[in-house]
C-alpha cells in the first residue's frame, strides 16, 4: 500500500494545535511501546471499500507516528494482528461470532473484541456493520491506544444514537465565514473553490473522528454567487468536495437559494406550487445526482431575515419544502428546513410581538404536512443560540415530523473564540431537558433520536467553529466544542467529564496538573461566561452587528424583536399568560406553569420569563439588583482564576498553544472587565439601588 501523505505538520510547519485530538504521539511508556510494536505491525483486510481504505490509511499513519512501525496490510488477514471488514465479508464463526451479534446495532455501529488467533495469539476484531461501522471501529481503537487503555480483554459494541450527525458550515464562496472567528474558510477563496484539498481531506478525518457523517459546505443565506453551486459551473469541484468527505463517510449538502427558479432558471416565479417550478426542481435534482450520485440533499433557510421563500406566493412551509423534497426523493435526498422563521422587523414599541413564540407560531400547525425526506432543523432555543435560553418549545410540539436539532459550536454569542466557553455542558443541558411532550421523561434527546415519535429521519446539526487558522478554531481550547459535540450527540449518556477528559489527554497528553488545570477551566467557562455577561436569561446586550462585547441598549429601540425592557424599577420580559405574551403557553404542562409562575420560574431564566423589579428575591435569596453585582464581580475573578491555571502549565504545553491560549484569555479578561463595568453601571444609574458589598460602580 502506498505510504499515507497525511502529515501536513511536517510538510508545512504547522503547529500541534493542526493535528488536534489526532496528535498520535509516541507512545511513552516502553512495555506498551514495546508490546504493540510488535503486536501491531500486520493488519489483515477483509472489506475493500473507499471507507475502509480511509482507515487502513489512518491506522498505518497512527500506527507510525505513535510505534514507530508501519503495519503490514494483507488481504489474506488469518494471522494478521488487527482485523478489519464488514460483518458480512468477515467469517464470523472463525471469531466465536455470528450475524446475530450485529443484530441490534444500526447501520454505522461496530463490534471490537480481542480473541485468540493461531497459537494463542491476540486478534483484535475491528468488525462494523457497515464500512463506516468499520472506520468508527478504527477511531476509537486508536484513541484507545493514545490513552494507554488496556486492549487485553476488549469486547464493545457502541452506535450512534442519531442517524444524521451534521456540521453546517456557514462559508461564503468568497472565502469568509458568516459568523467565523477562525479565519477564513478552507473551501472557498474567490469566487471559487480552494485548491488545498489536504485540508480538507484533514477536516474531513478530524470530523469523522469525533463521529460527524454529513455537512453542508456554504453559508445557509445563500448569496448570488453561491446560488451557483448547483449548476455546471461548480458541480464538478462540488463533486471533488464531496468525494473527500464521502470517503470518510460524511455525506455532502448544499443549501440552496430558494428563488433559484427565477436566478437560475430564468422562470417568472419561484412559487413551489407552480408546475413549470416543479419541473425545474426535478430537472435540477437530476442534474444534481447526475454528477453526485451521493449527494445528501438541501439546507434551507427560507422566509427567514429577508431571504427568499414561499410567502412571497401565499404558500406555506410544506408547500415550500415539499417541491424540493418531491425533487430528491427519486435519488434518497432530503430536505432540511430550518425554523428559524421570525419578524425580523418589528416595532419595539409594541409589546405584544414576541420572537421567541414564532418557531412554534409557524411549524407547530403544519405538523403533518411534509413528506417523509423533509426534516426541520430547530435550534436550540426560541432566540438565537444565546448563553442561556429555554428550550425552544417546538421541540417535542410535533408528532409526525422529522426533527432535527440545531446548535451553533460557533462562539457568535458566546465569546467569539476569544473567551473560551465550553458548551458541552449547556448542550447537555438542552439534551436532558424534560418536555413533558410524551409524559413525564420525554427528554430532547429521546426526541431528536427518534425514539419518541418514531419520525423515519432526525438528527442533530450545529454551525461549524473552524476555518483557516492553524489551529482551526483559532482558540486551540474551542477545538473541545468541536469534539464534543460530535462525541455528544453520538452519546448523550457520555457524561461531560469524560468527554472532557478524553479531549485533553488526547489533545495534550495525560500530565496531571494538564489535565487537572484544563478541565477547571474548561467547565467552570460557561458558568463564568455567563456570569460576567448578560444576567438571568434575558440574553442580548451586546454590540450589534458582529455581536461581540457589551451594548446593554445595543438592540434595545432595533427592529429584532430582542429587547430588555430596563426602566428604572425593574427589567425582564414578561412572557406570561396572564399579563405577558403568553408564550409560556408554548411548553407541556408542567414546564409552562413552571415559567408562567414567578415563585416556580428557575433564576437562571427569570428575565426570560417575567419582569419584575430589581427588588425582587431570588430562589437564591439575593435580590435581583444584588445577583447581578455579585455575578460579574464574579464572572471576572473566574476569568482571573483560569489565567493563574493556564500559567501554571508553561512548559507542559507546546509553546505555541501555549502563548495562543495566553493572549486569548488577555483578551477575555479585557472583555469581562468591559462587561462587569457597563453592566453593573448600567443597572445602577437605572435603579440608583446600592451595592451592599461597596465595590467600584462607576
Ligand atoms: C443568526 C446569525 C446570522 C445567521 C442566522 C441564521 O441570526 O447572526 O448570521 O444567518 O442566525 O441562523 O440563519
Amino acid at each position: 500500500m502506498e505510504k499515507p501523505a497525511l502529515d501536513n505538520t511536517k510538510t508545512r510547519q504547522y503547529p500541534k494545535s493542526y493535528r488536534a485530538w489526532l496528535q498520535y504521539r509516541r507512545i511513552t511508556d516502553d512495555n506498551t511501546y514495546r508490546k504493540y510494536r510488535a503486536w501491531l505491525s500486520s493488519v489483515g483486510l477483509f472489506t475493500d471499500s473507499v471507507i475502509t481504505n480511509s482507515a487502513v490509511e489512518e491506522l498505518a499513519y497512527a500506527v507510525e507516528s505513535m510505534l514507530d512501525v508501519t503495519p503490514f496490510i494483507s488481504h489474506s488477514p488469518q494471522k494478521a494482528s488487527i482485523i478489519l471488514g464488514t460483518h458480512q465479508d468477515i467469517p464470523l464463526e472463525n471469531y466465536g461470532l455470528s450475524k446475530s451479534s450485529f443484530e441490534e446495532l444500526n447501520n454505522e455501529g461496530y463490534l471490537m473484541r480481542m480473541v485468540s488467533g493461531a497459537n494463542n495469539s491476540q486478534q483484535l476484531l475491528l468488525a462494523g456493520k457497515s464500512d463506516k461501522g468499520v472506520l468508527y471501529a478504527v477511531f476509537t481503537f486508536l484513541r484507545l491506544l493514545q490513552m494507554n487503555t488496556s486492549m487485553d480483554t476488549l469486547d464493545r459494541k457502541d452506535a450512534p444514537a442519531h442517524l444524521f450527525r451534521m456540521i453546517n458550515q456557514w462559508d461564503n464562496i468568497d472565502g469568509t465565514v458568516e459568523r467565523g472567528y477562525s479565519g477564513h474558510s478552507i473551501f472557498y477563496i474567490d469566487n471559487d473553490f480552494k485548491e488545498d484539498i489536504d485540508r480538507m481531506k484533514d477536516y474531513a478525518r478530524l470530523l469523522s473522528s469525533a463521529g460527524i457523517n454529513a455537512i453542508s459546505i456554504n453559508n445557509v443565506n445563500v448569496w448570488d454567487t453561491e446560488t451557483n453551486l448547483i449548476t455546471a459551473e461548480y458541480l464538478p469541484k462540488v463533486k471533488k468536495v464531496s468525494d473527500i468527505f464521502n470517503a470518510y463517510g460524511i455525506s455532502l449538502f448544499l443549501s440552496i437559494n430558494y428563488a433559484s427558479p427565477m436566478t437560475l432558471g430564468k422562470l417568472d416565479t419561484a412559487d413551489p406550487l407552480d408546475s413549470k417550478v416543479k419541473m425545474w426542481w426535478k430537472e435540477k435534482a437530476a442534474e444534481l445526482y447526475h454528477y453526485i450520485p451521493s449527494f445528501g440533499g438541501f439546507v434551507v433557510k427560507a422566509d427567514s431575515e429577508g431571504r427568499p421563500g414561499p410567502f412571497t406566493y401565499d404558500r406555506n412551509h410544506a408547500d415550500g419544502a415539499n417541491v424540493l423534497a418531491e425533487a430528491l426523493e427519486p435519488y434518497g435526498g432530503i430536505v432540511i428546513w430550518r425554523c428559524f422563521v421570525y419578524n425580523h422587523k418589528q416595532d419595539w414599541r409594541d409589546r405584544k410581538t414576541d420572537r421567541a413564540k414564532a418557531a412554534y407560531d409557524h411549524f407547530k400547525p403544519m405538523d403533518g404536512r411534509f413528506l417523509d425526506n423533509v426534516i426541520l432543523q430547530i435550534k436550540n432555543g426560541p432566540m438565537d443560540f444565546q448563553v442561556r435560553e429555554p428550550v425552544s418549545p417546538l421541540i417535542g410540539a410535533l408528532e409526525k415530523t422529522n426533527y432535527m436539532l440545531e446548535l451553533q459550536i460557533a462562539q457568535e454569542y458566546t465569546g467569539q473564540q476569544i473567551d473560551v466557553c465550553y458548551l458541552i455542558p449547556q448542550w447537555k443541558e438542552y439534551l436532558d431537558f424534560d418536555t413533558h411532550a410524551g409524559g413525564k421523561n420525554t427528554k430532547v434527546k429521546d426526541i431528536t433520536n427518534g425514539s419518541v415519535y418514531k419520525n423515519p429521519l432526525n438528527g442533530i446539526a450545529a454551525v461549524s467553529n473552524i476555518g483557516d487558522n492553524l489551529n482551526w478554531t483559532g482558540h486551540t481550547l474551542a477545538q473541545a466544542n468541536l469534539y464534543g459535540y460530535g462525541k455528544l450527540i453520538w452519546d448523550p449518556e457520555i457524561s461531560t467529564e469524560d468527554i472532557t477528559r478524553e479531549w485533553i489527554v488526547l489533545t495534550f497528553g495525560d500530565h496531571p496538573k494538564v489535565v487537572e488545570n484544563i478541565e477547571y477551566i474548561l467547565l467552570h467557562s460557561w458558568e463564568a461566561y455567563e456570569r460576567y455577561t448578560s444576567p438571568l436569561g434575558i440574553g442580548w446586550m451586546i454590540n450589534p452587528g458582529h455581536h461581540y462585547g457589551p451594548n446593554i441598549d445595543g438592540y434595545e429601540y432595533s427592529k429584532w424583536g430582542t429587547y430588555h425592557f430596563a426602566d428604572r424599577e425593574g427589567m425582564g420580559v414578561d412572557r406570561t399568560v396572564e399579563t405577558g405574551t403568553g408564550y409560556t403557553s408554548q411548553y407541556f404542562s408542567p414546564n409552562a406553569e413552571k415559567y408562567n409562575s414567578l415563585e416556580t420560574c428557575p433564576d437562571e431564566l427569570l428575565l426570560f420569563f417575567h419582569h419584575v423589579p430589581y427588588t425582587h428575591t431570588l430562589h437564591s435569596g439575593k435580590t435581583v439588583i444584588q445577583h447581578i453585582y455579585d455575578t460579574h464581580f464574579q464572572g471576572v475573578e473566574m476569568v482571573e482564576n483560569f489565567i493563574e491555571k493556564w500559567e501554571e502549565l508553561e512548559g507542559h504545553i507546546d509553546e505555541w498553544t501555549f502563548e495562543n491560549v495566553k493572549e486569548r484569555f488577555q483578551r477575555q479578561l479585557d472583555n469581562a472587565i468591559e462587561w462587569r463595568d457597563q453592566v453593573n453601571t448600567y443597572f445602577y444609574r437605572k435603579s440608583g439601588i446600592e451595592d451592599e458589598k461597596s465595590r467600584t460602580i462607576y
